[in-house]
């Protein structure tokens, strides 16, 4: 068998992270690591640094063709291939009013919707007992989120998606990880959209990139179905739990408007 890692967003960021520690051998022993996004020459940096062999595929994830590329690479290394991990990293956000966002609503659905089912039903075919699924969502996935709403959703249907195919897959030793990070610096806010809306919401605070894809492969590691990667926001999660929604959204708003006149004076 020849062990493989599919990492999307492998260019910058929490997806930069995933490879350098699955290289490392947090996730264990790997023959090849694939490393996926759109910026050819960040990629090649990604592979410069890791020991495991590194195939680079430049592929933008919201075209119909960078799927079938994913899968004629696949079928040309099918023969005793396994992928060992998943991780569906690739993703953006544009904060601001649904109208003000714009087109972007519809590319944050294909890229962070449509390209994580994609790579889930491709890998799928070449995946075994003990193969694991990471897919990366959100904090914002807990409670809908005006200001950030088509996000907010796209990362709500990872969560969904992640936690229901983890119970289909489940039997045949196939787990799947949904991942809830809150804010972390990364390249993610360089073009945030609407900074007012970004600010609201600010409140909630940073963690690690490092620690939260550490917690990440633990987690997935031991099939846990999802990964809330800062204790807060395990907090946050029990809250959503027993408050009704729009009880926990009108509370959300009074925190961002009382944090944004606290930053204003
Ligand atoms: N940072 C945060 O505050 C935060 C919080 C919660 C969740 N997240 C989630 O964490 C994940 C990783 O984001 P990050 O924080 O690491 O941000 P990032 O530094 O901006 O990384 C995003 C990655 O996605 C890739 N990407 C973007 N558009 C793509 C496309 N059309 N096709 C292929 N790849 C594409 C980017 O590479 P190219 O530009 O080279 O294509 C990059 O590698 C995302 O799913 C994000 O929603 C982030």
């Amino acid at each position: 068998m020849r062990d493989i890692a599919i990492v999307s967003g492998a260019s910058s960021g929490l997806g930069r992270e995933f490879v350098r520690q699955l290289d490392l051998g947090a996730g264990g022993p790997l023959d090849e690591i694939w490393a996926i996004a759109r910026n050819e020459e960040a990629l090649n940096e990604v592979k410069a640094q890791c020991h495991t062999p590194v195939k680079v595929l430049a592929l933008d994830l919201t075209s119909d063709d960078a799927f079938k590329t994913l899968a004629s690479e696949l079928a040309a290394a099918a023969d005793g291939l396994n992928v060992q991990w998943l991780v569906n990293c690739a993703g953006f956000g544009k904060f601001g009013t649904f109208e003000e966002v714009g087109e972007a609503n519809a590319s944050m659905v294909k890229l962070n919707c449509l390209a994580v089912v994609e790579a889930c039903y491709q890998a799928l075919l070449y995946m075994h007992a003990g193969s694991r699924i990471v897919n990366i969502a959100s904090a914002a996935a807990l409670l809908p989120q005006p200001g950030l709403s088509t996000y907010g959703a796209t990362k709500r249907f990872v969560l969904d998606f992640s936690r229901a195919l983890d119970v289909e897959l489940g039997p045949v030793g196939i787990h799947v990880t949904a991942v809830c990070p809150k804010f972390m610096h990364t390249k993610f806010l360089d073009k945030p959209g609407d900074h007012g809306a970004l600010d609201r919401v600010l409140w909630i605070g940073f963690e690690d990139p490092r620690t939260c894809v550490r917690e990440s492969l633990r987690c997935a590691l031991r099939g846990k179905r999802v990964a809330i990667t800062s204790p807060d926001v395990r907090v946050m999660n029990a809250v959503c739990k027993v408050v009704p929604t729009d009880l926990a959204m009108a509370l959300e708003a009074k925190l961002g408007e009382w944090y944004t006149q606290r930053n204003a004076r």
